[in-house]
């Protein structure tokens, strides 16, 4: 079995990518299931196999504590451990070959406690890997381009696990500025450019600092571009998580 977390900030795209990389591998032929770990989804656009939300309830959590929504969430995503063995044998049951999974909306609950890397270690001895989302829209922007490296390198210095970066909601972009941030990918000299040429004073500091750091770290970044509306970079993405894990081959014989 092999599980693929989704992972990146707010609002970037993992449940639409989790429902729509689903069911492109379900026209695939693979035995793939969707996982849920965000306990405070108000409601998913696919069916999940495995809900998290089926054992752990922010409302309740938030009346039982006193809390309001935002301990709610963060208490609600601590106690994905109490129940992780629960989750992992509901996924026995399905024996798939391959689970993605939607983990929480507020990336930093789950990737940057403890909890992420625990649960990700305790729900499975399957293969693991994860897939860090770019908002492309927002990460035109050579700032939060920067940030979204800086955040992408932390997790993968977290997890330890194969990363797969994308940006993704490509479909929002004119050619020429995915084309820019493609270019930002391929040649850190040309990102370095972009943020002299177009930030200035504190943010520019910031972000040469940043790349100085992110350099040291030494994570690849050969960013796959993807959008859930159009299922453009689908291909790529399944060619290079079966490259990595099946030396090329279909997760389902
Ligand atoms: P939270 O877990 O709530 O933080 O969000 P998320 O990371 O799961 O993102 P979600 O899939 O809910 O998408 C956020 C918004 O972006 C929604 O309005 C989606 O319809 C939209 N969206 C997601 N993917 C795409 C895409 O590929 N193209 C476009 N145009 N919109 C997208």
């Amino acid at each position: 079995m092999h599980m693929i977390f989704m992972v990146g900030t707010a609002g970037s795209g993992k449940s639409s990518l989790t429902a729509t990389f689903t069911r492109f591998l379900e026209m695939q032929r693979e035995d793939v299931m969707a996982i849920n770990l965000d306990p405070g989804a108000p409601s998913l656009p696919y069916s999940a196999n495995v809900d998290i939300r089926d054992y752990i309830k922010v409302e309740d959590i938030m009346e039982e504590y006193g809390l309001g929504p935002n301990g709610g969430l963060v208490a609600a995503t601590d106690a994905i451990k109490d129940v992780v063995d629960q989750v992992s044998q509901d996924i026995e049951d399905f024996t798939p070959d391959i689970c993605i999974v939607d983990t929480p909306g507020q990336m930093e609950l789950f990737a940057f406690r403890n909890i992420g890397a625990e649960v990700a270690e305790k729900l499975t001895d399957a293969d693991k890997g994860l897939v860090y989302l770019f908002d492309a829209g927002f990460c035109r922007d050579p700032l939060n381009y920067v940030m979204n490296m800086f955040l992408a390198s932390a997790i993968n210095v977290r997890f330890q696990l194969p990363q797969f970066q994308v940006f993704s909601k490509v479909d929002l972009l004119k050619a020429n500025e995915l084309e820019g941030m493609m270019s930002w990918a391929d040649d850190s000299e040309v990102l370095r450019e972009a943020v002299d040429a177009k930030l200035s004073g504190m943010n520019r500091e910031m972000s040469e600092d940043m790349l100085e750091i992110i350099e040291r770290m030494g994570v690849e970044f050969s960013p796959i571009a993807v959008s859930s509306k159009t299922q453009d970079g689908f291909q790529v993405l399944y060619s290079e998580l079966q490259r990595v894990f099946t030396g090329g081959e279909k997760f389902t014989p």
